[in-house]
């Protein structure tokens, strides 16, 4: 039967941003370099993750980030790792990672035309107890024509050229957009290749799951705390939405990329700009989100027109 027949033509994910790219022979080469890279940063992390607890990962390293929250020992490995890899591709110029105080500029040696921003491992408080994680990317080009400056990379997530994550869960599972379309690819671990297996991913239309975290409900505005009563009461009498909430954003993305429904993080009297990160989380999450055909609000926007320090509250569906 030809559709159990072992699969002989893999699209490798190389393979795939190659011959997506070949309307653009100038980037061509550049991008897939850059891209290889990142990827191996993924079969590094999820590897790692696979043996997190026999290999001592799990727990805390004894530092706090920049976001004031203290950094487990994966938050930490999962920085070098990329931040190695990323230089070592010499297609970068400019690194902003959630863990990291400043930006790393490249030294010109090893410099390209490419800034990535990235939260190298999403979901730490998942990490101890097995849950899915991630890390998530976005990627900006810039004109090589001055020196680069912290200017470069703070640009609307609507200049990105690139976003994507992977997520450390049953299966590693690696999701871009190169701004036509978003597609996913898994890692298949006796390979060592990422290979297509969600080509051209759209949002269902309709979702039955809110995704949200309830637990800040006391410190909701009105219109919050009325939407997501509505999840629940619903006053036109349809049926109520199903809440599915696993704190790592990779994860929430992802399912409500493939199962549809609303994933939001509101601003609250506690976090007035609300708890996601603009440039690393909020910004790839959004671009991806409108690219699978669903939308991207922060409240008043949509996320990718806002500019940096802009109030970040945010809903993806
Ligand atoms: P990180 O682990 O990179 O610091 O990110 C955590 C973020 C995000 O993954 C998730 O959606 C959110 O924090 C969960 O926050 P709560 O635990 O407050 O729900
Ligand atoms: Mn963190
Ligand atoms: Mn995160
Ligand atoms: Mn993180």
């Amino acid at each position: 039967h030809s559709a159990d027949a072992q699969r002989t033509d893999l699209m490798t994910i190389t393979r795939f941003v190659l011959n997506q790219q070949s309307n653009h022979p100038e980037s061509r080469g550049d991008f897939s370099i850059l891209l290889s890279h990142i990827v191996l940063g993924c079969k590094f992390l999820c590897s790692a993750v696979n043996k997190a607890g026999l290999a001592k990962l799990i727990g805390l390293a004894g530092e706090t980030n920049v976001q004031g929250e203290e950094q487990k020992k994966l938050d930490v490995l999962s920085n070098d790792v990329f931040i190695k890899a990323l230089v070592s591709s010499g297609r970068t110029c400019i690194l902003v990672s959630e863990e990291d105080e400043e930006a790393t500029f490249v030294e010109a040696s090893k410099r390209g035309k490419y800034c990535v921003v990235f939260d190298p491992l999403d979901g730490s408080s998942n990490i101890d107890c097995g849950v899915s994680i991630g890390t998530i990317f976005g990627i900006y080009l810039i004109k090589e024509d001055h020196e680069p400056t912290i200017e470069d990379v703070l640009q609307p997530g609507k200049n990105m050229l690139a976003a994507g994550y992977c997520m450390y869960g049953s299966s590693c599972t690696l999701v871009l957009s190169t701004g036509s379309g978003v597609n996913g690819f898994t890692l298949d671990p006796s390979l060592g290749e990422f290979i297509l297996t969600h080509p051209d991913i759209k949002i269902p239309k309709k979702g039955k799951i809110y995704s949200v975290n309830e637990g800040n409900a006391k410190n909701w505005d009105d219109p919050t705390t009325k939407y997501v009563e509505n999840c629940k009461y619903p006053r036109d009498g349809s049926s109520p939405k199903s809440l599915r909430y696993i704190g790592s954003m990779v994860a929430d993305v992802h399912r409500t990329l493939l199962y549809g429904g609303i994933f939001l993080y509101p601003a609250d009297k506690k976090s007035p700009n609300g708890k996601l990160r603009v440039l690393y989380e909020v910004f790839p999450m959004s671009f991806l989100m409108e690219q699978a055909g669903g939308q991207a609000f922060t409240g008043n926007q949509r996320v990718i027109y806002q500019k940096q320090g802009e109030k970040q509250k945010i809903s993806l569906d």
